[in-house]
């Protein structure tokens, strides 16, 4: 296939990117891994270029594999704190010497740099459902470099990419594979929906047997659901949705449960603005919990996977997430998980900058 049509591009969601074009990313972040296993150095790559990262929310993983992966490919990573530069805002939301036009930002930076990476989503755009999404869009209006989706209120590409290598690891296909993204219960209301939503459309478009179990009121956008759908009849795989936290894990390969937001927390029109709401809604799935008896329902090499951080405790047993033992039968890949960011984010940016 050509790799020419990566360069340049957007990474803003995997709605953008063929499932040709996710297998190569996946094949090229698998070299990667295998070469920095045995010490062979790409710092040639993206030598003297630099990634500019706009965090607006705060980060272990995904600012530092971005750094690391900078770093690596021989490149400079630049962290930008939107209060300490004129916070970036859209035409409307201004406030005089305090932000700067996000059309402004976004020229200005093209001019120095090879592309720019952005998070925002949850309390910088005050829940508003989509805003961080827009933000991030408007950014690409305007900007003459690949922009990078760190993670908005909608979707975080790159935790999906790294959430299907993962897979693609450890059971070597996605044909046939059980992957279960489930909600589960954490005393924090305040969660995007960003992971599920990219962790199904990326499952899906790689073929996966996909089923996403949430209470009624944990819904996701209708979009991602239209484009699951769409993606399971293209490939012939499975898409369903499930309400009920243990049947939807019988005989799961992929075991992803996590929280995220319920919809009263979203302004109108999508959700009440109410986070008493949301909190109620929350409290009442504190079952909804990753238990041995949990993973114990799933296929006997079950993987249980998530983005981190995970709320110990609540989303998940320590006995779950700590029984990394790959001989033990089902078992947890969560810093495998996360180590993969670093190499899928390698490959785009050495693709797309
Ligand atoms: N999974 C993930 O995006 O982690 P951080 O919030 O630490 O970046």
């Amino acid at each position: 296939m050509r790799t020419d049509t990566f360069k340049g591009r957007d990474l803003l969601t995997l709605l953008d990117w063929s499932k040709e074009e996710v297998a190569q990313i996946l094949n090229l972040a698998l070299d990667f891994k295998r070469d920095r296993a045995i010490g062979r150095l790409h710092d040639d790559i993206l030598r003297a270029k630099t990634l500019f990262m706009l965090f607006y929310n705060q980060s272990l993983r995904t600012r530092n594999s971005f750094e690391a992966g900078m770093t690596q490919l021989g490149g400079h990573a630049h962290f930008l704190d939107p209060d300490k530069i004129y916070t970036p805002a859209l035409e409307g939301k201004e406030v005089a010497y305090s932000t700067e036009r996000v059309s402004d930002v976004a020229r200005v930076l093209s001019r120095m740099g090879e592309a720019l990476a952005i998070r925002c989503y949850g309390d910088p755009v005050e829940w508003e459902y989509g805003a961080a999404n827009a933000l991030l869009h408007e950014f690409a209006r305007w900007s003459d470099v690949p922009i990078l989706n760190m993670e908005d209120d909608k979707y975080h590409p790159f935790q999906a990419l790294a959430d299907v290598l993962t897979v693609k690891e450890k059971f070597g296909t996605f044909k046939g594979i059980k992957f279960v993204m489930s909600w589960a219960y954490s005393p924090s209301a305040h969660k995007p929906r960003a992971v599920p939503q990219s962790a199904v459309i990326a499952a899906t478009l790689m073929g996966c047997d996909t089923v996403l179990a949430h209470p009624p009121e944990m819904a996701l956008d209708p979009e991602v659901i239209a484009a699951c759908e769409a993606n399971a009849a293209m490939n012939g795989s499975g898409f369903e949705i499930s309400h009920d936290f243990m049947s939807a894990a019988q005989g799961a390969h992929v075991l992803y449960p996590k929280a995220w937001a319920a919809t009263p927390i979203f302004k109108p029109p999508v959700g009440e603005d109410s986070i008493e709401q949301a909190q109620k809604a929350f409290d009442s799935y504190k079952e909804w919990k990753a238990t041995a008896e949990y993973m114990e329902l799933g296929d006997r090499n079950a993987i249980y996977m998530h983005c981190l951080p995970a709320d110990r405790a609540w989303e998940v047993s320590n006995q779950v997430i700590d029984n990394t033992d790959p001989q033990s039968g089902w078992r947890s890949v969560v810093y495998d998980e996360a180590e993969n960011r670093l190499h899928v984010q390698k490959a785009v940016m050495a693709l797309t900058m």
